[in-house]
């Protein structure tokens, strides 16, 4: 796809160095990596510029400079259903709709909801860590479902898990499509997964937070339309933040069809006073627009040549291979091929070449010989990023 001239350069160095950025500013403290000459690739940020409707959106209030309470949220809510009406042929009725601080905010508050402390909550690992820490916290117990790595690819095996439940279990949280990994769960898997959640009694809450960042070729199917007959036991969680890059927004959309589900979800954030902050309902009206749509699709255009010039490079260091994306930014390389132990693994990686990445183990069962880089960053870097890691393990070449 070419770029339009309102969309943004994907190439562009942006400097976000002394910004508050975690990415960039924590890097230090958390792996002792320099930003002077550290590349951070972990966690789940993007270094370019949202689309230009949404920077002008917060430039609007700026222009009026009073920050006081939002209201009349009419357009955020046409917006959203706009969105997924148009893009994932998912009607959502607004009144379904609460909004939340975050999806890991939206997660610990369907725990809080739907479960009761010592309940069992399923993860298929490895997943996204913040899972296990709301989980851990709120006094749940995680059960772990590990994915069956096949060739390379995630798969889900049933009757494996029909074996592990023990009655215990009242959650389950997806992630679809699946962070780490990348896969995009088809129709089959997520009508067999809604037979397990009916089969044992579970909520099934959908993080759908990379639904939009799918790649060219590949279909993100929302639960809510792959499994209709589980919609009273069904929570969607979708949000503009981390397709548009404006995370720091913390701001989730926690979508429930069922009215009694949504009567005790109600009640969870009305009695914890949760209300959204005004940026991120202006920026995310503005992005779930035409024109956020096409900058969507020319930056899965450009992530797909990052993810190309990636997986070459990595797969031509013996011993290592990345797994194939079908969706995410979140490139995860599987070093058991190197025989080497962990410690050896970070020391090259944070030392020599000087990257910083998410640790596999972080991620649970089935993480621990991988490490996850983020590749949504400008082609130059993902090329740097490729040269550091073909020297800091060239002695396996
Ligand atoms: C699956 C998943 N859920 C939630 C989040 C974070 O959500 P939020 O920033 O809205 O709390 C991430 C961030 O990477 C994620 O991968």
């Amino acid at each position: 796809m070419t770029l339009t001239a309102n969309l943004p350069d994907f190439d562009e160095l942006i400097d976000r160095r002394g910004t508050h950025s975690a990415k960039w500013d924590k890097m230090e403290a958390l792996y002792g990596v320099s930003p002077a000459d550290g590349l951070p690739m972990w966690v789940a940020d993007m270094d370019f510029r949202p689309p230009a409707c949404v920077t002008k959106a917060v430039q609007d209030m700026l222009d009026v400079g009073i920050y006081g309470y939002f209201g009349d949220d009419r357009a955020y809510l046409e917006a959203i259903t706009w969105w997924h009406r148009t893009r994932n042929n998912w009607e959502v009725d607004p009144s379904w709709i609460f909004t939340t601080h975050g999806l890991v905010n939206g997660t610990a508050l369907c725990i809080e909801a739907f479960t009761a402390p010592g309940d069992g909550v399923v993860l298929f690992t490895p997943v996204y860590h913040a899972f296990f820490r709301v989980i851990e916290a709120s006094g749940r117990e995680v059960v772990q479902c590990p994915l069956v790595n096949r060739d390379g690819r995630y798969e889900m095996d049933f009757d494996a898990y029909d074996a592990m439940m023990t009655g215990s279990e009242k959650m389950l949280v997806l992630c679809s499509p699946h962070n780490p990994g990348g896969r995009v769960w088809t129709q089959e898997e997520l009508t067999a997964l809604a037979a397990f959640a009916k089969r044992h009694d579970l909520i099934l809450v959908s993080d759908e937070i990379h639904g939009d960042l799918v790649f060219p070729g590949q279909t993100h199917i929302p639960m809510a339309c792959a499994a209709p007959e589980i919609s009273d036991r069904l929570v969607m969680m979708t949000a503009t933040t981390k397709t548009f890059n404006i995370a720091g927004a913390h701001l989730g959309n926690v979508i429930i069809p069922d009215p009694a589900l949504r009567d005790r979800f109600g009640k969870v954030t009305a009695g914890l006073g949760i209300s959204p902050n005004a940026f991120g309902l202006h920026m995310a009206t503005a992005a779930y627009s035409p024109e956020g749509a096409a900058w969507v699709d020319a930056l899965m255009a450009y992530l797909d040549g990052n993810r190309a010039v990636f997986d070459a490079a990595i797969d031509a260091i013996p011993g290592l291979r990345s797994m194939r994306l079908e969706g995410t930014y979140l490139a995860w390389v599987d070093f058991s091929g190197t025989g080497m132990e962990e410690a050896e693994i970070k020391r090259r990686i944070l030392e020599e070449a000087q990257i910083a990445v998410n640790y596999g183990q972080t991620f649970g069962e089935g993480g621990r010989d991988f490490m996850r880089f983020n590749l949504a960053t400008p082609r130059a870097r993902v090329e740097e990023a490729c040269a550091r890691m073909q020297r800091a393990f060239g002695d396996l070449q």
